[in-house]
C-alpha cells in the first residue's frame, strides 16, 4: 500500500514533519490532511505551523487564525498561523530595547535607529524570524508531532541552509565579542563592574544553544521528516531533483516525495470523457512513470485531483485518507 501510514509504521519516533516545494503544488494541503489524520484518527496532539503571509492555513481550515495565536480547529488538532511581520517588528523593538537598557541611554542614537529598521526590508529576516518562531515551538515539547507548511518560496531548503549560517555568524560575534571584553574588562572595572559585556555574551551562548538543538533535530531522520510536494509535470519533476541535490549537499536525508493533483488513470474508462480530460491525463502518464524511475521508494504518497479545491474540516478529511492510504487507481506503473 502506498501512503504515508506506512511511512509513520517505519518511522514511529518523528516529531516534526516538513512539507517542502516549489508554490502552489500542495504544500498547504498536505500540511492539514496529515496534521488532520494524526489528531482527529490517531489521537495525537498536534501543531500545524506557518508564517505563510497569505493566511493559507485560514484559508483551508475555513477559519480566521492569521496573528491569533494558537487555536484548536478540531479535537487535537492545533494551528497557528505566525504573522511575521509582527514578529520581526517586535524583536526589533527588543533589540532597540537591549540597546537602551544596556548603554543606559533614553534615546536611541537616529542611525542606530534606522539602521535597525532598515533589517526588516531583508529576505533574510523573514526567514530568521520564521526560524526562531520553529524553534520555540518544538522546544516546547508540548506536543507529540510537529507540521510545518513552509512558506512559498524556494524549496524550504534555503530555510534549513539558514541554520548554519546563523550560527556561524554567532560564533563570529561571540568571538570577536570575547575580545572586545579583555580590552574592555580593564575599563569597566575601572568603571565599576563587567556586567554589560558577560550578557552579551551569555545572551549569544543561549542563541546557539537554541539552534545547536534545533538543527539537531532537524537532521535526525529518525524524529524529522522532510516531504517534497510535487505534480505530475516536467517543471516539478526537475525542480524536486534539484531539492534532492540541494537537501543532500546540507547531509539532511529526503524522506519522501509525495505526488499531488494526479488523474486516477481508471478515468480513461469513461465513455464520455471529454477529449480535453483525456489527454490531459495521458499527459500525465510519461510524468509519471519518470517520477517512478527517478524517485523509486521516494514516492511515499499520491494524491488524486479533485474537482474543486479541497477546503474546510470535510474535505481535508478526505484528502487526510488519500495522503495516509493512496489509492492504486492513480499508480501508472
Ligand atoms: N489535489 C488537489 N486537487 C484540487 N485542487 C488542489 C489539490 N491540491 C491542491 N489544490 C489547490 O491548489 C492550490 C495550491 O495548493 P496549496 O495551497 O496546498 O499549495 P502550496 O504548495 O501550499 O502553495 P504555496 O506555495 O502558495 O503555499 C490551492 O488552491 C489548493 O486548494
Ligand atoms: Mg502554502
Amino acid at each position: 500500500m502506498v501512503g504515508l501510514a506506512e511511512f509513520f509504521e517505519r518511522k514511529p519516533d518523528v516529531e516534526v514533519v516538513v512539507f517542502a516545494g516549489k508554490g502552489g503544488l500542495g504544500k498547504t494541503t498536505s500540511s492539514a490532511a496529515l496534521s488532520y489524520y494524526k489528531a482527529v484518527n490517531e489521537g495525537k496532539k498536534v501543531l500545524c505551523f506557518s508564517t505563510d503571509p497569505q493566511a493559507s492555513l485560514s484559508d483551508i481550515f475555513e477559519r480566521d487564525l492569521f496573528g491569533k495565536g494558537i487555536i484548536e480547529v478540531a479535537p487535537n488538532l492545533h494551528v497557528v498561523e505566525i504573522d511575521a511581520d509582527k514578529n520581526i517588528a517586535s524583536y526589533q523593538q527588543e533589540i532597540k530595547q537591549k540597546i537602551l537598557d544596556m548603554y543606559e541611554l533614553d534615546e536611541l542614537p537616529k542611525e542606530i535607529e534606522e539602521y535597525i529598521d532598515s533589517t526588516s526590508a531583508e529576505p533574510a529576516m523573514y526567514e530568521s524570524a520564521t526560524y526562531d518562531a520553529m524553534a520555540d515551538l518544538v522546544s516546547s515539547k508540548e506536543y507529540d508531532l510537529y507540521v510545518f507548511d513552509m512558506p512559498p518560496f524556494g524549496h524550504g531548503v534555503r530555510m534549513v541552509a539558514m541554520a548554519e549560517i546563523l550560527s556561524a555568524w554567532v560564533d563570529k560575534i561571540t568571538e570577536a565579542r570575547k575580545e572586545a571584553a579583555e580590552y574592555e574588562a580593564v575599563a569597566s572595572t575601572l568603571r565599576g563592574g563587567v556586567e554589560t559585556e558577560d550578557m552579551i555574551l551569555k545572551e549569544l551562548g543561549e542563541i546557539r544553544r537554541k539552534m545547536d538543538t534545533f538543527t539537531g533535530l532537524m537532521t535526525n531522520s529518525e524524529k524529522t521528516a522532510f516531504f517534497m510536494v510535487m505534480v505530475p509535470e516536467k517543471m516539478a519533476i526537475l525542480d524536486t531533483e534539484r531539492a534532492l541535490a540541494m537537501f543532500k549537499e546540507l547531509n539532511i536525508g529526503m524522506s519522501g516525495v509525495v505526488v499531488n493533483q494526479t488523474y486516477p488513470r481508471d478515468l480513461l474508462n469513461k465513455p464520455d470523457l471529454p477529449d480535453f480530460l483525456k489527454k490531459k491525463i495521458e499527459g500525465q502518464e510519461d510524468h509519471l512513470i519518470e517520477i517512478r524511475e527517478k524517485f523509486g521508494d521516494l514516492v511515499s504518497a499520491l494524491i488524486p485531483m479533485y474537482d474543486r479545491e479541497p477546503k474546510g474540516l470535510d474535505m481535508i478529511s478526505h484528502v487526510a485518507e488519500d495522503l495516509m492510504h493512496s489509492r492504486r487507481d492513480l499508480l501508472w506503473w
